[in-house]
């Protein structure tokens, strides 16, 4: 055995562990959280602790063989959107047909790959008594959909664990609601979910294993209900637990629940939810196309060298080394997917790049804790953003359209809450042509998932927009390929 002590911002303390063990599994084990968004795979560089006397280590390819002293690195705190905005329909409540306690309530929640949000309902009244929300800890074992997917396939218990990492999470966040309303468990009775296709498999135990291979046939995309007795929830046993409906293996719940809250301004407009797979929607009046694009982990932080998610310390906007923000106010810690493409913009903008992404030397952005971007950084944000445009440019041909014709292309999520439309439009992730009607709507999928619980004709609307969906695959699409090719250099398009 040998002897590990933990110097933290929070705590010291010291424990014994077994010799040559992984570091990573050692500081787990022991309820320590280490970002590790290539779950584990000695890929990404982010899981960095340091180790006295030796320096920087990646926990998940270091195995402690003497005493240890490991200084952790500091707590980030994730700013998560969660609240209504203009963009988004707010239901009148009607109460529900029947209910099993004297003062129950709903749940609505929304599972995303990278945070989770938790809307508490009084389902006499209608009205929301609580918004909770966390990193989704299933993060520990990769940042993206793919990586967990992976896990479940390498590991003979990996889905048993991630489901049960996400029902801990959520019967946490319950109990603290029923302890601080008095409540008893029964009271919970409803609780409906949205998320992205394999976030909802995860929840309900099923394989998502086919979600990752061709022909990309998940196990089920429809409305799926459950017992609260089998649900895993400490929840009414005789309430029920309702994942929302998904379209195909990429385009999930949280866009088909997205898509049914936008208030009904405009009959044609674009829905881009820019995560590590940019799942878009054109809606056309009474058609929808949707499609799925794996802009990878860039847009998150994963696939940057000084890259981190939208948490405190990352820099989220950037017009010149004078001129920046930080989340939380702080000293820069790294680099969010809204700062890189503002760094990009501006070095395009004072010729530090050309339009085919060339960089000499790497970029310093903030010296003192050696933040900088690198060619490579450059080359993965050509990439995501090629794929994120040459998937609104494959939507387009499918339905005919041209820009001309679009009125407004919504943002939903974190990252289009943060992202400065004018970067996004110099470095060619957004058209140009759309650059004046490009509006952040927030966690539509989680408001709109809140109405299911206000009002079951709300259903209605869900199944729907899943009807009047044509998805596109773009992995055996020509078309996407061509334009993945024509749109990787840096220019404003359309
Ligand atoms: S390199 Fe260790 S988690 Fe990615």
């Amino acid at each position: 055995m040998i002897n590990v002590r933990i110097v933290s911002p929070d705590e010291s303390v010291s424990f014994p562990a077994e010799k040559g063990r992984r570091l990573l599994d050692i500081l787990r084990e022991r309820g320590f959280d280490i970002y590790t968004p290539c779950g584990g795979r000695g890929r990404c560089g982010k899981c960095l602790v340091s180790i006295r006397g030796t320096g920087n280590v990646l926990s998940c390819s270091y195995y402690p063989d003497r005493d240890i002293e490991v200084t952790l690195p500091e707590k980030r705190v994730a700013d998560i959107l969660v609240s209504q905005t203009e963009f988004l329909e707010d239901c009148t409540f009607s109460p529900p047909s029947s209910l099993l306690s004297a003062r129950p309530y709903g749940v609505a929640i929304d599972i995303g790959t990278t945070t989770v949000a938790m809307y508490f309902m009084n389902l006499l009244t209608g009205s929301l008594e609580k918004i909770a929300s966390f990193l989704n800890p299933q993060g520990i074992h990769g940042a993206d959909v793919i990586s967990r997917i992976t896990y479940c396939q390498e590991h003979e218990n990996g889905l048993g664990e991630l489901q049960q990492i996400i029902i801990n999470a959520i019967n946490n966040e319950l109990e603290l609601f029923l302890q601080q309303k008095d409540l008893q468990s029964g009271s919970i009775e409803r609780v409906i979910v949205s998320g992205n296709t394999t976030m909802l498999h995860l929840l309900l135990g099923e394989d998502p294993v086919p979600i990752a291979l061709a022909p990309f046939r998940p196990r089920f995309t429809g409305k799926q209900r459950t017992e609260g007795s089998s649900s895993g929830l400490n929840i009414n046993p005789r309430g029920e637990l309702i994942t929302l409906p998904c379209i195909s293996a990429y385009v999930g719940a949280d866009v088909v629940s997205g898509l049914a809250v936008i208030k009904p301004v405009h009959r044609k407009y674009l829905f881009i939810d820019i995560g590590t797979n940019g799942e878009m929607a054109l809606v056309d009046g009474n058609r929808i196309y949707a499609c799925a694009t794996a802009a990878g982990p860039a847009f998150e932080g994963g696939s940057i060298s000084c890259g981190m998610a939208a948490v405190n310390g990352a820099v989220s906007y950037f017009a010149g080394p004078e001129d920046y923000r930080v989340i939380g106010n702080t000293e820069p810690a790294g680099i969010c997917g809204s700062g890189i493409v503002d760094i990009v913009a501006y070095l395009l903008n004072n010729n530090i790049i050309d339009s085919t992404g060339l960089l000499k030397s790497p970029f310093v952005v903030y010296p003192f804790n050696r933040i900088q971007v690198t060619q490579q950084d450059i080359r993965e944000i050509q990439l995501a953003k090629s794929a994120i445009y040459s998937g609104i440019k494959v939507l387009l041909k499918s339905s005919g359209m041209n820009f001309e014709d679009i009125s407004a292309l919504y943002l939903a999520g974190g990252f289009g809450n943060y992202i400065n439309t004018g970067s996004a439009v110099r470095t060619g992730l957004l058209p140009s042509g759309l650059g004046n009607r490009i509006y952040a709507i927030g966690n539509s999928a989680g408001i709109g998932t809140l109405q299911y619980l206000k009002s079951e004709d709300f259903a209605e609307k869900l199944d729907r927009i899943v009807s009047v969906t044509e998805y596109i695959e773009l992995s055996d699409s020509d078309d996407f390929i061509t334009e993945f090719v024509m749109n990787m250099d840096f220019r404003e398009n359309g």
